[in-house]
């Protein structure tokens, strides 16, 4: 089957970035978000991401303009009607995802392909609200997307073979690599990643570092590129407490049990960068550990 043009739900972070790796990659691409505003905006964050990479000689001027071209901002569902294939990204809430999904499906044509970006939630599960379980399937992409080589697969119990085999030479497409993980909750890279970056918050809460401490033994002790706190405020808290949920909701252990400090940090609404605060304050020139 092949693909033209990509519907992208949720102008954040994630969003974004999906729909400009696939404009990039020469497809046509919707983009759609329940505020419009955030639309505007995200579009805004492509073209300056773009301009910053034309900057240091990475793009050209006139790649710029073409990725720029293939992206329109959808107001309504109806304007999916003509996509091959539909990237789910809103928000890591299931609720919301099922009402998306019962919402977008309508509009769609028989033949068209629907992904979610979930970082957790069973495939299987949002499959069963579209209509078309044996069209959809897990499109997990990481963040960064335009720098992050990874995208995970996943399929549903129902998911058709030669669907799955269409979105692995989409995703080959995009220049990324896969990972195929089977529908269990948080896939690979998060029943991995989230547990470590819970562990940190942990070490934060029962005070055997600090959040400077912390970060810098991961950074130089491990070599990672982030150090933990530093990276759940660029996933954003909200997001690792859902992920942190559904682990210990459907793995029923009590090792995934969500970091109380965690769970203080979302309801204070300190959810990392995107809000300028989280384990750091990011309203100054550099970022101040919050504890
Ligand atoms: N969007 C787009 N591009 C970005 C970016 C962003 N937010 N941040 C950095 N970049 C680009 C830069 O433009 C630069 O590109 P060029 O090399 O083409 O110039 C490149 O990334 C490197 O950037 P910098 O030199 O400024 O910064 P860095 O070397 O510190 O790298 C980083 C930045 C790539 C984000 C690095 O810190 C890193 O790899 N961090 C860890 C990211 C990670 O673990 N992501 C996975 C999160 S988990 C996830 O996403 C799954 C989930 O469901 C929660």
């Amino acid at each position: 089957m092949k693909i033209s043009k990509v519907g992208v739900i949720g102008a954040g972070q994630m969003g974004c970035g999906i729909a400009q790796v696939c404009a990039a990659a020469g497809y046509k691409v919707a983009i759609y978000d329940a505020a419009p505003d955030r639309t505007k905006a995200g579009i805004a964050g492509i073209d300056a991401s773009l301009a910053r990479r034309v900057k240091s000689s990475k793009l050209t001027e006139e790649a710029r303009a073409a990725t720029l071209s293939h992206i329109t901002a959808a107001s309504d569902f109806a304007q999916f009607s003509d996509c091959d294939l539909v990237i789910e990204s809103a928000t890591e809430n299931e609720g919301v995802k099922r009402q998306i999904f019962e919402a977008v499906t309508p509009h769609l044509k028989s033949e068209c392909i629907i992904g979610s970006n979930t970082s957790s939630i069973s495939i299987t599960r949002l499959a069963a609200t579209t209509g078309r379980p044996e069209r959809f399937m897990g499109i997990h992409f990481m963040n960064p997307v335009p720098v992050m080589e990874l995208v995970e697969l996943i399929r549903g119990i129902a998911t058709d073979e030669t669907v799955f085999k269409t979105i692995q030479a989409f995703a080959l497409t995009l220049g990324k690599t896969i990972a195929i993980s089977e529908d269990y909750p948080a896939f690979i890279v998060n029943r991995i990643l989230l547990p470590m970056i819970n562990e940190a918050i942990y070490t934060l809460y029962e005070g055997v570092g600090s959040v400077t401490a912390i970060d810098t033994a991961m950074k130089l002790g491990a070599h990672h590129p982030m150090g933990p706190l530093e990276l759940a405020d660029f996933i954003g808290l909200d997001t690792c407490l859902s992920v942190m949920q559904v682990l210990h909701d459907g793995l029923a252990d009590s090792k995934y049990r969500p970091c109380p400090l965690l769970v203080k940090y979302v309801e204070a609404g300190w959810l990392g960068r995107k809000v300028k605060r989280g384990f750091y304050d990011y309203r100054g020139e550099t970022p101040v550990p919050t504890r």
